[in-house]
């Protein structure tokens, strides 16, 4: 079977999804997609009123969307709680016993969580947090790991109207007291420690570290994850309390029914700030609000990921990154889904840990990056093929380009023939898919993130905002506003309208660029501006310079990307040191500066010294030229007039050994 579907790829590049699957699938034709599509578009109101039948609102909108660009509003009027879309609400059908979070620790324990728990774990840290002081609008942080409880942190934050902020647990000290800084938290959730790939990251040492220095903190809570013996955690006295000692108080009568019987928010309320990289050193804290944010989660979980019940829905991304909040937290529980969750590295023990995971608790929808899929390839198919994968019937991909060598062994595989890819294209700022094939629907060509999502007006266009003609490169943009757009960036709303949407009159600029081909598929090419996608990881090249010119020993630093097999992008950075300082051992210095700087997932690649950068005239580096020289260009392709010394090149390349 596989080997006719491989042929058929070959000769024009499409899947179908079989009759069987799109049969039982929401939107089981391309007719019916594009029916919905244009009534998304033509009829937005009445589109989202079908579409949201199943969330709870406390007070219906008045009207669906008032925007007078940039600014836009959506669900205007309406009043929710949002927790009640993704808990009550499935206590009263059969969310009493259904898993709602199945959840294996790296060195094997497991825990299931029904909707019945989840929801009793919410109310009790909501009560225990408002008896903390915590109120509607406060800003609070999550610094911790896979494990339940971050998801259950989250969602009591949304309990109380609290805007979480979550610091990935990759993050170093530094990075962590910068956001906590940034949006001014009040309370930190972390635990000791988190397991990762058979080591301890001491996540509760590198807090203590952050929370020298951050003046609004005023409580930690800290949930024991490894122990004293692997992972000592010293307490301060007065700031720190442990999780389990702080739910076992009992909460006052008045916390006790604020997390029963929450309050409703007006929908553009705050919902989380969730910091990401751009294009100058300093990180952008994407706000997203309340109705807006869930409706776009909710709506495309349903469709792209075809959440049926009995489906066991695993998406392996982290939750301190966005897909870890729509896609893991707020999408799937909206739907009433049971979701895995794994706490570690896909390699520990060894590179059939996924596999072994999907067989033992029959997961049926696979949702991850990429790079894991290269990493996967690279290890090789004895891995998955001592496993039993026959319970996956839907397979998503998600973070960057995904070459159509690494979606075919994808599909050929782990799907064994049968399973649709559904490519997701979307961004922090977006909040929700805002490309892919809906898999019952429509058909993918590996390679490409496919069609629009409902309401979503999205396009390529020439630099002055004409559209492009099919299969013509050029910048993709979004023309219309959406439910879940971010709203603006927290504290700095000016660099919100100057990075989204000054760029080009009244549309939003994704960063991006795309050609979209004569069948109208997307396909998308990456970064056009200075953000690269290293291994899935968005890193600023501006925050990686910033980092390097704080070493006492580096007096200028250009990052750029290079091309590379198993990350998508590698990460090269050019230094040049200050008088007196010698490149010896500064090499691993450097690396570990990053490390501290912002985190190990940021390391370079490659160091390279040089004596000078290549600059403009006016003194501007010429990062494209670098990034011909760290890729072992040769040639140099374009236009050097503006090249200051032609030498400094020469030598770069001279020095490329
Ligand atoms: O360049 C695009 C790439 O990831 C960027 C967004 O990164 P982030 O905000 O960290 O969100 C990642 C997860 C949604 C985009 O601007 N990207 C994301 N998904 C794809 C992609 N590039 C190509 N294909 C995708 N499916």
């Amino acid at each position: 079977m596989s080997d006719s579907i491989e042929s058929r790829l070959k000769e024009d590049r499409r899947f179908q999804p079989s009759e069987e699957f799109s049969k039982q699938a929401r939107v089981a034709s391309h007719a019916e997609y594009t029916s919905m599509y244009r009534k998304s578009l033509d009829e937005p109101e009445e589109f989202w009123r079908e579409q949201t039948f199943d969330l709870v609102f406390r007070t219906p909108w008045k009207t669906f969307a008032e925007w007078d660009l940039p600014r836009a509003k959506f669900f205007v009027g309406a009043t929710l709680n949002l927790t009640e879309s993704c808990l009550d609400r499935h206590l009263s059908t059969d969310g009493r016993t259904k898993a709602a979070i199945v959840w294996e620790g790296e060195p094997g324990d497991v825990r299931t969580l029904t909707y019945w728990e989840l929801h009793r774990e919410v109310l009790r840290l909501a009560a225990t947090l408002a008896d903390l002081g915590v109120q509607a609008g406060d800003r609070v942080a999550i610094y911790m790991g896979m494990v339940p409880e971050t998801a259950v942190a989250m969602l009591a934050c949304a309990r109380l109207g609290a805007t979480h902020s979550v610091i990935f647990g990759g993050f170093s000290a530094e990075a962590l007291r910068d956001r906590i800084n940034d949006c001014g938290a009040k309370i930190l959730l972390t635990q000791d420690g988190a397991w990762r790939r058979g080591n301890v990251v001491p996540l509760k040492k590198m807090a203590d570290e952050a929370l020298a220095s951050t003046p609004t903190i005023e409580k930690a809570i800290v949930l024991r994850r490894i122990g004293p013996e692997k992972c000592p955690a010293p307490m301060k006295e007065g700031r720190d309390l442990w999780w389990d000692d702080a739910l076992a108080r009992r909460p006052s009568e008045a916390a006790l029914a604020l997390a029963k019987n929450p309050p409703a928010f007006d929908a553009e309320h705050p919902l989380f700030i969730l910091y990401t990289s751009g294009s100058t050193g300093k990180p952008k804290g994407v706000m997203h609000t309340t109705a807006g944010y869930l409706a776009g989660a909710h709506v495309t979980t349903k469709y792209v990921f075809d959440i049926r019940p009995g489906d066991l829905y695993w998406c392996t991304a982290d939750v301190g990154w966005v897909t870890g909040h729509s896609y893991f937290v707020y999408g799937p529980l909206s739907c009433g889904a049971s979701v895995m969750m794994y706490e570690g590295a896909p390699n520990a023990p060894d590179w059939s840990r996924f596999w072994s995971i999907i067989e033992k608790h029959g997961v049926t929808i696979l949702y991850t990056a990429p790079t894991a899929i290269r990493a996967f390839i690279r290890a090789g198919d004895d891995w998955p093929a001592k496993h039993d994968l026959s319970s996956l019937r839907l397979l998503g991909s998600v973070g960057e380009p995904i070459n159509p060598e690494a979606w075919t062994w994808y599909h050929r595989v782990i799907g064994g023939g049968r399973c649709p890819i559904v490519d997701t294209w979307w961004q922090t700022e977006t909040g929700s898919i805002m490309l892919t094939t809906l898999p019952g629907a429509c058909y993918s060509k590996p390679g490409s993130t496919g069609l629009p999502s409902f309401g979503v007006d999205i396009a390529v266009v020439k630099d002055r905002g004409d559209e492009c003609q099919p299969n013509e490169g050029g910048k993709l943009v979004i023309r219309r506003p959406w439910p879940s757009m971010a709203r603006t960036l927290w504290a700095d709303d000016e660099r919100y309208l100057k990075t989204y949407w000054d760029v080009m009159p009244n549309v939003y600029f994704t960063g991006d660029g795309a050609r979209r081909d004569e069948d109208g598929y997307f396909w998308v090419v990456g970064r056009i501006d200075d953000v690269l996608n290293v291994a899935g990881h968005r890193i600023g090249t501006a925050e990686i310079e910033s980092a390097l010119v704080s070493h006492p020993a580096v007096a200028e630093a250009a990052a750029v990307g290079k091309p590379d097999e198993l990350k998508g992008q590698a990460l090269v950075v050019f230094v040049t040191l200050k008088a007196g300082h010698d490149a010896k051992d500064l090499k691993a210095k450097l690396a570990e500066h990053i490390d501290k700087e912002i985190g190990k997932f940021a390391r370079p690649d490659a160091i390279r010294f040089t004596d000078s950068l290549p600059k403009t005239r006016s003194g501007k580096i010429m990062r494209r030229l670098l990034k011909e020289v760290a890729s072992g260009n040769a040639e140099t392709k374009g236009d050097t007039s503006t090249l200051e010394d032609f030498s400094v090149l020469a030598k770069l390349r001279a020095d490329d050994d």
